[in-house]
């Protein structure tokens, strides 16, 4: 099936590696999504492709982006923006330390201009760039925001492609589903959608590590929808596609427990795979007790969407188990 897609940079290194991997004599299909770049890795890449060249079409000077202080999104919105000469600000939620570790110490290094917000403040993040994207507007400079994750219309066409390259590596006629950590929903949304443009009948479970389950399942749905509907695509969502997969991140986003940084611990020593605190250590978990413990026949695909650099950030609580 020939999709049109929306013109696109090519950053990502792709198609990433499909690997079949054994951990505690269980075998398993692992998608690396880590593996689209090194600094500039992870799921985020994917959808940057498409939405820095929509800045670029749109002849913006300025990149505006948020997430928190760890964001892996806002460290590889700021590499590649810049890479293609736009000027770059990032809106963390966190604080400032000339000890800055993982993505923080990359988004300094890299030269970042950053506005740092307490929790309250970042959650009317959205305004707080739009209204200083006015002020330069106002100074004849074009501005783009992209909103937390990348995760919009033009965004998700990273993971609707996903599905149209993860289709010639494995027939995923013969597949289940597909199993990721989910933030802001872009990911998943682009696998909603990519699924159903190929007529694919699988199983799109999102571990939430940030929103409430509803307010998850919202996040995905609008962001889908919004995509179809932008770009008039002859398909339609089955609602019934999307599991949102609950409790994972009770310690909250910022955190990851105990029982969790032992599994990651000992899945790094079988296989040599780094999991992060904040998004894929909380989505392994959930697949490894949902599916690889418990529905042993179901062929479900994990996949590694990166962050590895918020594991540096965090080498005290991953070395203290
Ligand atoms: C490593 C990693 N995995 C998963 C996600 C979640 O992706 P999404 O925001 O598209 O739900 C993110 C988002 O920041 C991420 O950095």
């Amino acid at each position: 099936m020939k999709i049109k897609y929306p013109q696109s940079f090519p950053i990502a290194i792709i198609p990433t590696p499909l690997q079949k991997i054994k951990y505690e004599n269980k075998n398993f299909l692992i998608k690396r999504d880590d593996f689209t770049g090194s600094l500039l890795s992870g799921n985020k890449v994917r959808k940057l492709e498409f939405l820095l060249k929509n800045a670029k079409k749109k002849r913006a000077e300025y990149i505006f982006t948020c997430g928190g202080e760890q964001s892996n999104h806002a460290r590889a919105t700021l590499l590649a923006a810049k890479k293609y000469g736009f000027k770059v600000k990032l809106f963390l939620w966190g604080k400032d330390s000339v000890n800055a570790k993982g993505n923080l110490f990359l988004d300094k290094f890299f030269g970042a201009d950053i506005s740092f917000l307490n929790k309250e403040n970042y959650s009317d993040v959205n305004n707080i760039m739009q209204e200083e994207a006015e002020t330069l507007i106002k100074k004849g400079k074009k501005v783009y925001v992209i909103p937390e994750g990348g995760s919009n219309a033009i965004g998700i066409w990273g993971y609707i492609k996903f599905i149209d390259e993860l289709n010639k590596q494995i027939n995923l006629k013969q597949i289940d589903g597909i199993y990721s950590a989910s933030g802001s929903g872009g990911t998943a949304a682009g696998l909603l959608v990519g699924a159903s443009l190929f007529k694919l009948p699988l199983k799109i479970y999102a571990v939430n590590v940030l929103y409430s389950k509803e307010e998850l399942r919202k996040k995905i749905i609008n962001s889908a929808e919004g995509c179809i509907y932008e770009f008039d695509l002859s398909c339609k969502l089955d609602e019934n596609n999307l599991v949102i997969v609950d409790g994972f991140s009770k310690e909250g986003y910022k955190n990851i427990n105990k029982n969790k940084l032992k599994l990651i611990k000992s899945f790094g020593e079988q296989t040599g795979i780094l999991l992060d605190p904040a998004y894929t250590g909380k989505g392994f978990t959930a697949y490894y007790e949902n599916i690889l413990l418990k529905r042993k026949g179901m062929k479900v695909i994990f996949v590694h969407t990166g962050g590895m650099f918020g594991s540096f950030a965090k080498s005290k609580e991953y070395l203290s188990v």
